[in-house]
């Protein structure tokens, strides 16, 4: 076991005891693996009070949403999104996108997230993968210290609502964005318009989060000055 992961499954541990983590091959970019929590060797849904504890101080990075899976398909499809480019991935989580983003040819990737664990889980996520990625738990610090970022990547960042306002922020500090997201269906914020969709399912399956399969990519220019 990776100093990475053995960190990574103490912190679970602090919030499911007997959680694993398990190697886990994306469907639908199979050539990306993640630490992902192992819900097998539960044999069992998760309890309600699992459910609750996951609900309070959610661990977000040991799932792969399905946002994420769909940005990194498109970005295999779509190469040219990301090669010889700056990228961010704002709210990384597992670092799927970022991942995506380094194997498709970036020049710099930056995995942002203000969880200290999921920069962790980007950290061993990017070992398992063989990628060189950057981390920052402060997107307004981070950007403060470097050039415009060509490109922005955020994955289903808009389950707190109090992000939306963010959006706008980040369209003033990098030259586009690619944003997908499963669960505001009609966003409505100036300069994001939607251009692409798929389906996927969160990793591993969330009974409750069936209904977010439905992801949809929106692209906004950014408004930095070059
Ligand atoms: C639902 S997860 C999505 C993770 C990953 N992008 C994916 O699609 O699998 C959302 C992530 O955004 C992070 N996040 C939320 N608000 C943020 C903010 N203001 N700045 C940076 N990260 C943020 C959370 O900590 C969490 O890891």
């Amino acid at each position: 076991m990776t100093e990475y992961l053995s960190d990574l499954t103490q912190r679970l541990h602090y919030s499911l005891p007997t959680a694993q983590l398990i190697e886990s091959k994306m469907p639908l970019t199979p050539w990306l693996k993640l630490w992902l929590l192992n819900d097998s060797n539960m044999d069992r849904p998760f309890s309600p009070e699992e459910v609750r504890v996951i609900w309070e101080a959610p661990p977000y990075w040991c799932f792969c949403w399905a946002s994420g899976q769909i940005m990194a398909k498109y970005i295999e499809e779509h190469p040219e999104t990301v090669r010889d480019k700056v990228v961010v991935d704002f709210g990384a989580g597992s670092g799927i996108a970022a991942i995506a983003a380094a194997k498709f040819g970036a020049k710099r990737v930056i995995a942002c997230d203000i969880d200290e664990d999921a920069i962790m889980s980007c950290k061993a996520n990017a070992e398992l993968n063989n990628v060189g990625i950057e981390f920052s738990d402060d997107f307004f610090e981070l950007i403060q210290k470097m050039d415009t970022p060509d490109i922005i990547l955020a994955a289903d960042v808009l389950y707190d609502r109090d992000n939306i306002p963010l959006l706008t922020e980040l369209r003033k500090n990098c030259q586009s964005i690619l944003m997908a997201d499963s669960r505001v269906k009609n966003l409505d914020v100036d300069g994001y318009q939607a251009f692409s969709e798929g389906h996927a399912e969160t990793l591993p399956p969330l009974e409750r989060f069936d209904e977010f399969k439905h992801v949809i990519i929106y692209a906004a220019q950014g408004t930095a000055k070059e």
